[in-house]
């Protein structure tokens, strides 16, 4: 391992971090799929992060955000997504692990059916987390019942708090600065990984939602110097405000580690091109690239996150935006349980 390598894990030490995942996640190349895109074209698993069989990014951001919940002495935590999120499914689940209780409010972006309960949901229930259902009001945004939601969190954990229970507040996607650095760290391990193999990768593909991935991954990107391009593929739509955040986001990863190292915008690529027509709702692009996958490499990725992101690669590696030949990264960010959710997240996957 390089000397700046072995600086940069010793600045993650010194948070407080508690252990749930199994790292680090595997990294090797895809050959069949490969061969069929005229790249080298190489996966980073966090689809299998563990700690339970669902895995995915949120493991990583919930080591330092639980980590800190401990430390503050917490006995619940609340947070927030749609009611199929893999994010609040993981955190009940890591809340489990560690012993707080757990507390969700969901958006019905689609409108669960209390007679099929699917996937997240279900896992949710089983979980026995305290779970409050955000209905979208007529004539109101998602975004609006979202910020509903926030809002109802807050309240409960205020008279939790007041009432002797401390309460850990948790944002969507877990995209604070504690929960990004979790994945600052997690390039530091791939970094680990490349240098091991001698591999140089060129351009890094991932999915994007609340921006906490795409921010600890600027934010580890630069502190370890890699020059690989992240294309960061979103799942809803995205405007300037966002890269901003996530630029603000990533340099408070990088101060929280006390580096001197700065992103700026030019080290961020968004490519909204590949969502439509909305988050949750399938699209033709995202449905090829699952049963590509599937029947190339015989792993999967899903119809909300993951298939749209790599549904993007497969688009920028066809037309050219990425030369044949180019050492080409997708960083799996799991969401394998959208694969027994509700018919209308799924769109027509098993064609033929
Ligand atoms: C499978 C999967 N991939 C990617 C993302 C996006 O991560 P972020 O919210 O950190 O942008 C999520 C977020 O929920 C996810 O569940």
């Amino acid at each position: 391992m390089s000397q700046t390598l072995e600086d940069a894990e010793k600045l993650f030490q010194l948070l407080p971090h508690v252990r749930l995942g199994f790292f680090p996640t595997p990294f090797y190349k895809l050959d069949r799929l490969s061969e069929k895109l005229g790249v080298n074209l190489y996966i980073k698993r966090d689809d299998f992060t563990g700690m339970n069989l669902f895995g995915g990014n949120k493991i990583r951001k919930l080591e330092y955000l639980l980590g800190e919940a401990k430390a503050f002495g917490c006995e619940y935590a609340i947070t927030y997504g749609a009611t199929q999120s893999n994010h609040a499914m993981e955190t009940a689940a890591a809340c489990r692990r560690c012993g707080i209780k757990p507390i969700l409010y969901l958006t019905a972006v689609v409108e669960p059916d209390e007679k099929d309960v699917r996937a997240n949901l279900l896992l949710d229930k089983i979980l026995g987390v305290e779970l409050h259902i955000v209905d979208i009001k007529p004539g109101e945004t998602e975004d609006e019942a979202e910020a509903r939601s926030f809002q109802m969190g807050a309240e409960r954990a205020a008279e939790l708090n007041a009432s002797g229970h401390p309460c850990y507040d948790i944002p969507m996607g877990g995209a604070s600065v504690t929960g990004s650095v979790g994945f600052a760290h997690g390039f530091v391990e791939f970094q680990r990984q490349l240098e091991e193999t001698g591999i140089r990768a060129d351009y890094i593909f991932h999915a994007t939602g609340t921006g906490g991935t795409m921010a600890g991954l600027a934010a580890g990107r630069k502190l370890v110097e890699n020059p690989a391009k992240i294309v960061s593929v979103t799942v809803s739509y995205k405007n300037e405000a966002y890269v901003k955040k996530v630029e603000d986001l990533a340099n408070e990863v990088l101060k929280k580690i006390d580096s001197p190292l700065r992103v700026t915008r030019e080290d961020l690529c968004i490519d909204t091109g590949y969502f439509a027509p909305g988050y949750e709702q399938p699209n033709e692009a995202a449905s090829e690239a699952i049963r590509l996958l599937a029947r190339t490499e015989g792993l999967f990725v899903d119809p909300v996150y993951t298939g749209k992101a790599l549904a993007g690669l497969i688009d920028y590696v066809r037309s050219g935006k990425v030369p044949q030949g180019s050492n080409v990264v997708f960083w799996h960010t799991g969401g394998a349980t959208a694969l027994f959710a509700e018919q209308e997240i799924l769109g027509d996957l098993y064609q033929m």
